[in-house]
Formats: C-alpha cells, structure tokens, sequence
C-alpha cells in the first residue's frame, strides 16, 4: 500500500501563461491537495472520498484516476489491478489545478508501486498529456509544479520538460477560491487563436524581465512584472467583480494579484504577514460567493508530489 499527496498550484502566475506554475501549501500547516491510496488488488477498483467527492462523474470510466491508470498501464504494457482510494480535496473548476492534484498523485503511486519503471521526466510527459486530454491542450504549469514542487518554469526543451527557478522566500500567497467553478477547456476556449506582434513583444518583455529579477533578488520588479496580457483580458467576465476586487486588494498593501490558472480562484502576493491577513479578510467577506468557497494564506510548497503513508 502506498499514499502519496500532491499539493494544489498557481498557474500562470501573472505573467507566464501556460510556462510557469507554482505549488502552495497553506502557513497553517494544513493540506491543500489531492491524495491517492493505491494497493496492489485483483481487480481495478476505485472509491471517492473527500469533500469534492460529491462533484466527480458516476462513471468509473471518466474519472481522471481511471484514466491514469490505463495509460499507465498501456505505456509499461502491463496490466497492474489495483484498488485506488481517491481523497478527492480540491474542487474541479478552481483554477488550484485540482485535476492535476488528482493526475499526479495517480501517476506517482502507480510508478512507486510498480518500482519505479518510469523515470521522472517520462512521468512529467504523462502527466502533461492526461491534462491536455482533460483541458484541450497540454499545459505542465499545474502538473509541473504539483510533482516537483516550487515555483517551475516550463521549458519542453528536448531533454528537460520544467525547472525550478529561485523564489523570495518570504512571499505569502493568499488564493481565494469564491466557490463556483469554471472548466479550463472553456476559459482556454475564449482566449484569442492569434496575439499582435505588440503583444508578444510586450509579454517576452515581462516574462524575461520577472525571470532576471528572481535571479537578481528584485522583489518589488519582480512583483510589478506580474501582469498577464494573454489571458487575463479575456477571463475577467468568468471571475465575480474581478477587476474591482484586484483594485481594493491592491489598496490593502498587495504587491501583485491576478487570476490563478484559469480562475475563477483569485491570487495575491505579499511579504507581510499582517498584509496578507487583511487582505485574506476582505477575500473571505467580499469574493466568496457561497460557503464552500475558501481563502488560504500560503507559502510556497517546495517538495511536491510525496509519500505520506
Ligand atoms: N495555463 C492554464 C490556463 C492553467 O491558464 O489555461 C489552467 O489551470
């Protein structure tokens, strides 16, 4: 038997649709991901459990963990019957990258039970594909960042699918998730097929520019740099009162905010507790749009995907 965790994640973070990802964990100590028991079995059996349980399909056959497990199976080409517990944590539709907590965590049990026959890039390829089928498109800066933990910048060089980059230590991230839900194959589907050459200028300029100033320890340009003119114009209507809630967040002392992945969760980014619990405050009074919704302070989560029994 093994049970691995995968922590839930910022997509894009403001300024690298699609290339950068960072994993969180909540300050309190508390979780905040997807879990998967899996035990060697003669059948394959899966049972859902956790507080999202309630939202995933009836059908076996289109659960994400079913999913998992065959391709898993068909690239070692062998059929492993396993039963698979899932916790399921996180919400589908946040913007958190739930079905990434989920494909993660399925992958690496799968991989450890099994002794390792995948190497960990040839599981991070997995992983990206499972979420293009489930999203639309392959995307890592979900899966990238829950199985290896940090803030990860996306490469898909030839031999190295996603890197680390440093980050400020001290930066807390406060992600609000309003409680409604948004389908990433959708918030991808309103987005633009074409961008003006201005545009892309502009968005390497920011890119490139946040890169160099973690590498330079420049935290307040590296905020300033945090801003998204590829996706964030399109997503504003998917979010409640985006734009005004940025604005009265921005007035309490944060140093940047934006959408997490493809919402509707909203992220923010300061280096003060005190800050950080204000602005956590507001969010819980005025974004949540109904009690399941959540706020959570958050530090990075530097591990990853991991083993926890
Ligand atoms: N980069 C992806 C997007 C993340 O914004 O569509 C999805 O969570």
């Amino acid at each position: 038997m093994i049970k691995i965790y995968a922590p839930a994640s910022i997509g894009n973070v403001g300024v690298g649709f699609d290339i950068l990802g960072a994993a969180i964990k909540p300050i309190n100590g508390n979780h905040l991901g997807d879990c998967i028991t899996v035990t060697l079995s003669n059948k394959f059996t899966l049972e859902n459990k956790g507080v999202f349980s309630n939202k995933l399909p009836k059908d076996v056959k289109k659960n994400i963990v079913w999913k998992c497990w065959l391709k898993f199976c068909n690239v070692i080409n062998e059929n492993v019957p396993v039963s698979i517990v899932l916790e399921k944590n996180m919400p589908v539709g946040s913007g958190l990258g739930s079905s990434a907590c989920s494909v993660v965590s399925t992958f690496f049990a799968m991989n450890k039970i099994c002794n390792n026959p995948l190497n960990s890039q040839e599981l991070l390829s997995l992983m990206g594909e499972l979420e293009g089928e489930i999203s639309g498109s392959i995307h890592y800066d979900n899966v990238a960042p829950s199985y290896l933990g940090g803030l990860q910048l996306i490469l898909e060089d030839s031999q190295i699918i996603s890197q680390q980059l440093p980050c400020f230590k001290n930066w807390l991230w406060i992600v609000a998730w309003p409680g409604i839900n948004v389908s990433t194959a959708e918030a991808r589907g309103i987005l633009p097929k074409k961008y003006t050459k201005e545009i892309c200028i502009k968005n390497s300029r920011y890119l490139s520019g946040f890169v160099h100033s973690l590498y330079s320890k420049q935290p307040d340009l590296a905020a300033r740099l945090m801003r998204d003119f590829i996706a964030e114009p399109y997503r504003i209507k998917l979010l409640p009162n985006f734009l005004k809630t940025k604005k009265e967040i921005k007035k309490i002392g944060a140093m940047s905010c934006g959408i997490s992945g493809s919402g509707p969760t909203i992220f923010a980014v300061s280096d003060d507790i005190e800050i950080a619990q204000k602005i956590s405050l507001w969010l819980s009074k005025n974004y949540l749009q109904n009690n399941t919704g959540f706020v959570h302070i958050c530090a990075l989560d530097l591990k990853g995907a991991r083993i926890i029994g």
